[in-house]
């Protein structure tokens, strides 16, 4: 199988990846925090340890501000649920996943907060004065995408911060799409909550994720229950980051991801990002006497992730995915990417769009076969 849905998840895992978690459930596997033999305590420090590396690699205030979750929808329901009460004023965009705008649509539909949803480019990129202009005296969050998940475009974060920075107001990055692609700076960029996946960019396994939370970040716990240490408090204890971690952690996972963190330092973020989007104009390059197959989203290379997505005019989005899967064994995702609102703005709701997310293991080669596939499929080659 050519795997190109890195964007769903990245698969291959490093090889290290498999070996660090195949070793640790065979020797070290006990339950952090929760007794005082040596097993737990040294599952206590490999925990520590790994909120150290995640909070040097985002550059975050320090490591007790990370918070493990088991995905990247999770931390962003921990971030969502936590800080907003009712009345607020939120901002997002038409560029969200379902994972931001699903939980915020449905706040809204209560009638706990009112809803801002800004529209990006015809290229897929928000505007940071439309975020300024946007802003009202009850505008407590804005939620930001760090990029698409559909079209790769990457949004102005820094300035994002900068604006939100200036009007006293919590600026929340999805990077779901850019942990371990793209740097993240959470302090330059005045980032108050990053949430992120560890199973995408950060190479660990599915059931892995985080939430970084700056200090002064007023939030609730979400999750309550057992924290290990200070059993004897009634209600959650305070301290981070047990506040917002209630039960057992998925410790393996986060094994797994921080050997993944590992692959990702050795091999280095701007030769991924590089390597990715290199691939990703092999391919817009192979298929651009194509004229069945059309492009969508701004073209510049240096503002995107490696995505490519693009309209096949020959037919549905789905109907190609399960083409170029069963008879050409090449995986790509299809459909509307849990991003409806993507969709609507760029024109391709309801059908969708072909998504082709490469990663660190794919190849010129692979690319190839996909360019013929397709030139095949819509009879151009
Ligand atoms: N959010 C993931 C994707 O874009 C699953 O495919």
């Amino acid at each position: 199988m050519i795997y190109l849905d890195n964007a769903a998840t990245s698969f291959p895992k490093p090889e290290s990846v498999y070996a660090a978690m195949d070793r640790y459930a065979r020797t070290a596997l006990a339950n952090p925090g929760r007794a005082g033999h040596r097993m737990a305590v040294n599952a206590k420090a490999t925990l520590d340890d790994a909120r150290h590396r995640l909070n040097l690699l985002i550059n975050g205030a320090g490591p007790e501000r990370v918070a493990f979750a088991y995905n990247c929808t999770d931390a962003l329901n921990m971030a969502f649920k936590g800080v907003l009460h009712p009345g607020d004023h939120v901002i997002t965009t038409d560029l969200e996943h379902n994972s931001v705008s699903r939980p915020l649509v449905a706040k809204a539909e209560r009638g706990m907060i009112s809803l801002t949803q800004l529209k990006a480019d015809g290229g897929g990129t928000i505007d940071p004065d439309a975020v300024r202009k946007a802003i009202t005296p009850k505008t407590r969050l804005v939620a930001l995408t760090h990029a698409s998940n559909v079209l790769g475009t990457v949004q102005p974060i820094a300035e994002v911060g900068r604006v939100c920075h200036e009007r006293d107001v919590m600026f929340l990055v999805d990077a779901a799409q850019t942990l371990g692609v793209l740097p993240i700076d959470v302090r330059a960029m005045h980032v108050s909550l990053l949430a992120f996946p560890g199973h995408k960019g950060l190479f660990g396994p599915t059931g892995t994720g985080g939430l970084y939370v700056a200090p002064g970040v007023k939030i609730r716990a979400w999750r309550e229950g057992g924290t290990g240490g200070d059993s004897k408090s009634p209600t959650q204890p305070t301290g981070f980051p047990e506040f917002l971690e209630g039960g057992t952690p998925n410790l393996l996972g986060i094994v797994g991801m921080i050997a993944g963190l590992d692959f990702v330092e050795e091999r280095g973020i701007e030769a991924i990002h590089r390597h990715e989007i290199d691939l990703c104009e092999q391919l817009r390059a192979a298929v651009a006497d194509n004229p069945l197959i059309v492009p969508v989203g701004h073209a510049d290379p240096t503002r995107r992730v490696g995505t490519f997505s693009f309209r096949c005019e020959a037919m549905g989005s789905e109907d190609l995915a399960g083409i170029l899967d069963t008879s050409f064994d090449i995986a790509v995702r299809a459909g509307n990417h849990c991003a409806p609102y993507v969709h609507k703005a760029v024109g391709s709701y309801a059908d969708g769009l072909t998504r082709v997310s490469p990663g660190p293991y794919n190849t010129a080669d692979n690319i190839r076969k996909l360019a013929t596939a397709l030139n095949e499929v819509t009879q151009t080659g």
